[in-house]
This record gives C-alpha cells, sequence and structure tokens, in this order.
C-alpha cells in the first residue's frame, strides 16, 4: 500500500521471542511441566542416530592431550595469558563448571557442558571463563562432535595442573552436551546477584541452615564470598560457611583442604582497575560483542591489567608451577587486612622479603605482595583445616596424592559409575563415591527364575513396589542410584520409612534364596519380580503381553557402599506411590514432578506409569487413595476413564485429600490426593490422561506403560551400553 509501518513493529505481536513463558505469567500456581521437555531432541543438532560415547571413543586421545596442553602457553593478544600460561584460567574453568554440583539433588555439576548457557555462562563468579572458552574453541573446532564441550572444558584443567608439575590421578572421557539452559536446577530465589546471604540462610551464624538444596553462599557464587560472609572478612565464619557448602558438593574437610590449597597453588587473581570497568556479563552483550563479556575496557591487551573478581595478586612466588609455595607462604607469614587496588577486601603479608614475592604477571622486573583471600586465611585459622595442612606440608608426596584425588572426585562426580568413563587415562581403581557394582551375570536361566517366582507366594503387589522401590532412587542428574547394585536390601536404604521395612524384608526373604539357588544377581531377581507381577496384572485384564528383560545386574556389598553418602537419595516423597513422608512447603504434585524429571519421564510418561501403578495396588502402605478402580491388581486404563468422567464429582476433605462422589447419588466413590487429581485438573497432564483413557487406546497404554516401567528399570544400567 505504500503506506508507512514507522512506530509500529513488524513482528507478529502474538510471537513471543523472548524468554517470557505465556502460561506461567498468568497462572504461576500451575504445575509447569517444562521441566520434564528440556533439552529434547528438538534442540539438538546432532544426527538422531549420533551416540556421543561411540564418538568420543574414536578420538585421538594424545592429540588432544597435546593440542590442550600446546594451547597452555600460546598466549594471545585478545585476553594474554598470566606468565605466559593459562594454567590457573583453565583449572578455573574447570572447577567452576563442575564445582555447582550439588549433592541434595545432584543437579549442577560440569558433565552436561551448562556453563555454556545462561544462567551460569553469566553468573558474576563466572568472570572471565568465557575467555578461556574461546581460547579452548580452535580445539573443540579441531576434534568436533568426537569432543564435547563437556569433557573438554573438564580436560582443559587437568591438562593445565599436568603441564603444571601435577601427577594427576586420571580423566574419563565420556560427558554429553545439552543444548540450552538446564530449567530443572533452582539456583536460589534472589533477584539480585551477589544479594546478601540471610536471603538463603534461616540463621547465618548456623551455615547448617543454609536452603536445600542450594549450596552456595549466594546467588551467583560457586561456593563462598572470597572477601567473608557478606563481604566482611573473618576466616573463622568463612571457614565455618566452607565446611558446609564443600560437603553438600560431597567433600570431606581433608579434601576441602587439599582442593583450596591445591587450587591456589597456582594463578592469581585479578583485581587492577574500578569495579564498574568490567563490563556486562556476557548474556547482557549488543550483538557487536558477539557473547564475549567482561569486555575489560582498561585491560588493553596486557595481563597485568586485567580485572576479574576484584581481588588482586597471586598466592605463591611462583604461579604457573604446582608446588608447596602455598603453604610457604600462608603459613610462613603473618596476614593483614588490606583493600585491592579495586577496593576487594583481601589479605597481605605484613613483612614479606623482596625476593619472595612474584613477579608481575607481565614484566619480570617487578614483583608484587602476594594475597590471600579471606578462604585461604580460614585454612590457617580453623583449628581442622590447619591440622590438615601441617599433614600436608610434613608430606608433600600425601598432600599430592590427596589433592588428585579430590580434583578428579571434583571433576568426575556426577558422571555416575566407572563403567561411564571413557578413555585411555580412566584409573583402574576403584572408589566408594563412584557407588561401584561388580559385573553381573547374565547367562543363567532366566525362565527357570521366573518359574521359581511365579511359585513364591509372593503378590504381584508386593513384587511391583519392591522392583519400583529399587529403581526409583535414580536420578540422572548426577546418575546415582537405581536399581543395579541391590542397595534396598543394604543400610541404609533397607530401613528407610519409604522402603516400608517390614514388607521388604519379607520380600526379600523369599527373593534372595531364589537368586542363591539360579545364579542370579538379586538385583535381577527384584527387578524380574517385578516384572513378572506387572505380567500376571495384564493377563488379569485380558491381554497377553510380555515385559521386556535384560539380566546382567550385580549386588553391592556393604563394603562398596558409601551408607552416609546414600542418605541424599531417600525418597522423601513418592507420588508413582502416592506417599509422602511429611508435610513439605511444596505440593505432592511438585515432588513428584521433581523426581519425574530425575528419573528422566516425559510428560505421558509420568501420567502412564501413575494411572498404572494406582490399579495395581502399589500405593504406599496399602493407601486406597487414589485408586479409582474397582478392580485392582488388573492393569487397566480405569484411573483415567474415571478421573475424566464427568458422571464424578470431587470434593476437598480438608487434610489434603479430596473425595470422588457420584455426582448423581452423592455416594462417596474414592479418595484421591493432589497428585491423583492433578492428572485431571492440569491441562497437560489432562491432555494426557484423556490420550489413555479414550476407547481405543487400552493397548496402547498396556504398551506405554511396559515401556516406561522398562526405562525406569534400566535407567542405570550403562553396562549394557558400555
Ligand atoms: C582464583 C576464590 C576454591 C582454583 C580465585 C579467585 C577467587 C577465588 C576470588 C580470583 C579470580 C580472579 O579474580 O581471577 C575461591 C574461593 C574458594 C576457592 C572463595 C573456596 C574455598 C578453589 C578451588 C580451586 C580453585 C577448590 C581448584 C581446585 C582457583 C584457581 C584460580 C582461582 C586456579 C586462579 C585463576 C587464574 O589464574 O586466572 N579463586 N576459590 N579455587 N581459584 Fe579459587
Amino acid at each position: 500500500s505504500g503506506e508507512k509501518t514507522h512506530g509500529v513493529c513488524p513482528v507478529v505481536h502474538g510471537a513471543n521471542t523472548s524468554m517470557e513463558k505465556p502460561a506461567t505469567r498468568w497462572w504461576p500456581d500451575a504445575l509447569n511441566l517444562d521441566i520434564l521437555h528440556q533439552n529434547g531432541a528438538r534442540t539438538n543438532p546432532m544426527d538422531p542416530d549420533f551416540n556421543y560415547h561411540d564418538a568420543v571413543k574414536a578420538l585421538d586421545f594424545d592429540a588432544v592431550k597435546a593440542d590442550v596442553k600446546a594451547l597452555m602457553t600460546d598466549s594471545q593478544d585478545w585476553w594474554p595469558a598470566d606468565w605466559g600460561h593459562y594454567g590457573g584460567l583453565m583449572i578455573r574453568l574447570s572447577w567452576h563448571s563442575a564445582g555447582s554440583y550439588r549433592l541434595a539433588d545432584g543437579r549442577g555439576g560440569g558433565g552436561s557442558g551448562n556453563i555454556r548457557f545462561a544462567p551460569l555462562n553469566s553468573w558474576p563468579d563466572n568472570a572471565s571463563l568465557d575467555k578461556a572458552r574461546r581460547l579452548l574453541w580452535p580445539i573443540k573446532k579441531k576434534y568436533g562432535n568426537a569432543l564435547s564441550w563437556a569433557d573438554l572444558i573438564l580436560l582443559s584443567g587437568t591438562i593445565a595442573y599436568e603441564s603444571m608439575g601435577l601427577k594427576t590421578f586420571g580423566f574419563g572421557f565420556g560427558r554429553e552436551d545439552i543444548w540450552g539452559p538446564e530449567i530443572d536446577t533452582y539456583w536460589g530465589s534472589e533477584q539480585e546477584w551477589l544479594a546478601r546471604s540471610e536471603e538463603r540462610y534461616d540463621d547465618l551464624d548456623d551455615p547448617s541452615t543454609l536452603e536445600n538444596p542450594l549450596a552456595a553462599t549466594h546467588m551467583g557464587l560457586i561456593y563462598v564470598n572470597p572477601e567473608g560472609v557478606n563481604g566482611v572478612p573473618d576466616p573463622m565464619k568463612t571457614a565455618a560457611q566452607i565446611r558446609e557448602t564443600f560437603a553438600r558438593m560431597a567433600m570431606n574437610d581433608e579434601e576441602t583442604a587439599a582442593l583450596t590449597c591445591g587450587g591456589h597453588t597456582v594463578g592469581k587473581a585479578h583485581g587492577r582497575g574500578a569495579v564498574d570497568n568490567i563490563g556486562v556479563a556476557p548474556e547482557a552483550t549488543k550483538v557487536d560483542q558477539q557473547g564475549l563479556g567482561w569486555s575489560n575496557p582498561g585491560q588493553h591487551g596486557e595481563a597485568t591489567n586485567a580485572y576479574t573478581s576484584g581481588i588482586e595478586g597471586a598466592w605463591t612466588k611462583d604461579p604457573i608451577v604446582f608446588d608447596m609455595g602455598y603453604f610457604d607462604m600462608l603459613f610462613g607469614h603473618e596476614w593483614e587486612q588490606v583493600k585491592s587496588p579495586a577496593g576487594a577486601c583481601q589479605w597481605e603479608p605484613v613483612n614479606i622479603k623482596e625476593e619472595d614475592k612474584p613477579v608481575d604477571p607481565t614484566d619480570p622486573t617487578i614483583r608484587h605482595n602476594p594475597m590471600m583471600t579471606d578462604a585461604d586465611m580460614a585454612m590457617k585459622v580453623d583449628p581442622i583445616y590447619n591440622a590438615y595442612c601441617q599433614k600436608f606440608i610434613a608430606d608433600p608426596a600425601y598432600f599430592e596424592d590427596i589433592f588428585a584425588r579430590a580434583w578428579f572426585k571434583l571433576t568426575h562426580r556426577d558422571m555416575g559409575p566407572r563403567a561411564n568413563y571413557i578413555g585411555p587415562d580412566t584409573p583402574n581403581e576403584e572408589l566408594v563415591w563412584q557407588d561401584p557394582i561388580p559385573a553381573g551375570q547374565s547367562g543363567y536361566d532366566v525362565e527357570a527364575v521366573k518359574a521359581k517366582i511365579v511359585a513364591s507366594t509372593l503378590s504381584a503387589a508386593d513384587m511391583i513396589t519392591t522392583a519400583w522401590d529399587s529403581a526409583r532412587t535414580y536420578r540422572g542428574s548426577d546418575m546415582r542410584g537405581g536399581a543395579n547394585g541391590a542397595r534396598i536390601r543394604l543400610a541404609p536404604q533397607k530401613d528407610w520409612v519409604g522402603n516400608e521395612p517390614a514388607r521388604l524384608a519379607k520380600v526379600l526373604a523369599v527373593l534372595e534364596p531364589i537368586a542363591a539357588e539360579t545364579g542370579a544377581s538379586i538385583a535381577d531377581v527384584i527387578v524380574l519380580a517385578g516384572n513378572v507381577g506387572i505380567e500376571q496384572a495384564i493377563k488379569a485384564a485380558g491381554f497377553n503381553m510380555d515385559v521386556p528383560f535384560r539380566a546382567g545386574r550385580g549386588d553391592a556389598s556393604e563394603t562398596m557402599t558409601d551408607a552416609e553418602s546414600f542418605s541424599v537419595l531417600e525418597p522423601l516423597a513418592d507420588g508413582f506411590r502416592n506417599w509422602q513422608k511429611q508435610e513439605y512447603a511444596v505440593s505432592p504434585e511438585e515432588m513428584m514432578l521433581d523426581r519425574a524429571q530425575l528419573l528422566g519421564l516425559t510428560g505421558w510418561e509420568m501420567t502412564v506409569l501413575v494411572g498404572g501403578l494406582r490399579v495395581l495396588g502399589a500405593n504406599f502402605g496399602g493407601s486406597m487413595h487414589g485408586v479409582l478402580t474397582d478392580r485392582m491388581g488388573q492393569l487397566t486404563t480405569d484411573f483415567f476413564v474415571n478421573l475424566t468422567d464427568m458422571g464424578n464429582s470431587w470434593h476437598p476433605r480438608g487434610d489434603g485429600t479430596y473425595e470422588i462422589r457420584d455426582r448423581k447419588s452423592g455416594k462417596t466413590k474414592w479418595t484421591a490426593t493432589s497428585a491423583d487429581l492433578v492428572f485431571g485438573s492440569n491441562s497437560i497432564l489432562r491432555a494426557y490422561a484423556e490420550v489413555y483413557a479414550q476407547d481405543d487406546n487400552h493397548e496402547k497404554f498396556l504398551r506405554d506403560f511396559i515401556a516406561t516401567w522398562t526405562k525406569v528399570m534400566n535407567a542405570d544400567r550403562f553396562d549394557l551400553s558400555a
């Protein structure tokens, strides 16, 4: 028409190109299923048949390691290496990538390359790590699909240490990249970066009151504030915070001391220039910055002027060598509290000889004071950390070994069992934090085992719930838990309330002898019995379908099991068995959603499992909530049919449970929890419930139930693909 569109946005107004979520904006209380559907096939640019574990096996490992090593000393003008060595920067990249891991839910950590995406790529604590990834890009580009970012990022710190003289403990490849931000990980509710710590503690003087599952003291930090609690220097207080935050990433006091001291044996902190000079984070950059954040306008290509944390200086005299220099410095001097050139709180030695000072990263004729952060001072003033430091000082070889092991644990903690490690440098030694499981047998007569199970006195519900309970602990976040190993028969799992210890003991007393008689593992027999129970329930519903079974699970022993580290796997709620241990701030359906995400289930998989398990009578303690059928024990679609039937009405009982009544007569037909009714109330879950309520889909329901059940039973079978 020739009319000007001046002032009118040419983009169709309905198009939603921002991060805003239209549904949750107006109805924030609706259960948001997005976490089940993140990082799906549609976000992944690899070919559908691409398998990273296969691809990385073809990698030329020696060539990659040589290239990473050469990169360390190949200083680039756009971000020059301190003392001509990128080791410190690469180690910090690895550590910050791995260090977001938290034990409570297994989320975070470096296993997925998540540091490439928001929010982690732009956390204030990750300043300048975008430079490290850009330095690594030519290597990523060269080796392509055979080398994931996640592997390269953790390899870079490991090779950095090797090139600085540390004998490392080994390295396992095999971390598969994701292609967008993780949306399942709760990083805190603060609206402001580095908000005061009070926001996430009930009582700041008691570090154990840090909100679960968080492990960092501030929004946007990996661990503690380097300047002190809330930025106020006090190494004793900082020590208490370090103890809690490192425990939350599965590190004990000795590992924590080794990591902190060994970490700061190399590299330096960057705090020249004013704080407001650093530039915006990558996610906030303009297009002409190409995602390179923290542009450091005052730097002008000189290592000396770089700004990162605001703290300034090296910890040791020779920051590009892995040596005992950190201990010499920390314990050989008295320290006083000062401000860095950028105004950050740090500690400097009172009286240090000129020749003991490190030289300037660019100009070797100039020497600067070394420094310690409040976290470093904590290693000296806290009696427990101090005692470990004395042990390290007395025996440098011991320190090197403890550090190398702790570094390996830090960088591999979220990779699951050793079956997932690939490459020539995977250590032979088995470590208890890997939750080892001995290799199982698959050569026994499965049909003979099945026959014995069928002949036993166990009910289908007992067999199904025991198999479910043994498998449901699996979490994809750090690949721990699951049915393999049969740890359900060991402490602490055998005593967890959610496992109904008395019933469990009764079932195991029947299944264990069957395993002993047939040569099958107990882990296999538990799963096989669950399958038998389901096949019986399918038959009872008038169908004939097999539940597939893969033999070969092993049985772990008590000595292979760090009982304490398993406590985090205890289910506190299980929507699939309509149970929760106590009342929580979050609803049962939210906890069910969280568990479904950890199990790797989609929305429809969660739906089909819940609906099936309800009519099988698999509820905790024999509860009848949500058993919307009058033929319990048959694998029917009754849960969905009755939930979607307008002949019923729904009534809260005031105690968190509900009655489902016949709309006409008012007669109560069933009771339910919100973890039942949500499948009718939430528009997305209702859409799935309708699929399974349809007259034409009983057989599809059975197929989908079997497939999803099998997926859960095999979720931890890394041995199958290895
Ligand atoms: C650098 C704090 C633990 C390895 C730094 C910097 C700070 C810091 C403030 C300076 C960043 C900069 O301005 O460039 C802390 C705190 C820790 C901790 C509060 C908790 C106790 C660790 C651990 C490791 C590590 C466990 C590794 C095992 C490093 C390295 C650098 C560094 C290698 C030097 C980076 C470079 O040379 O560019 N740390 N850190 N740190 N940190 Fe830590």
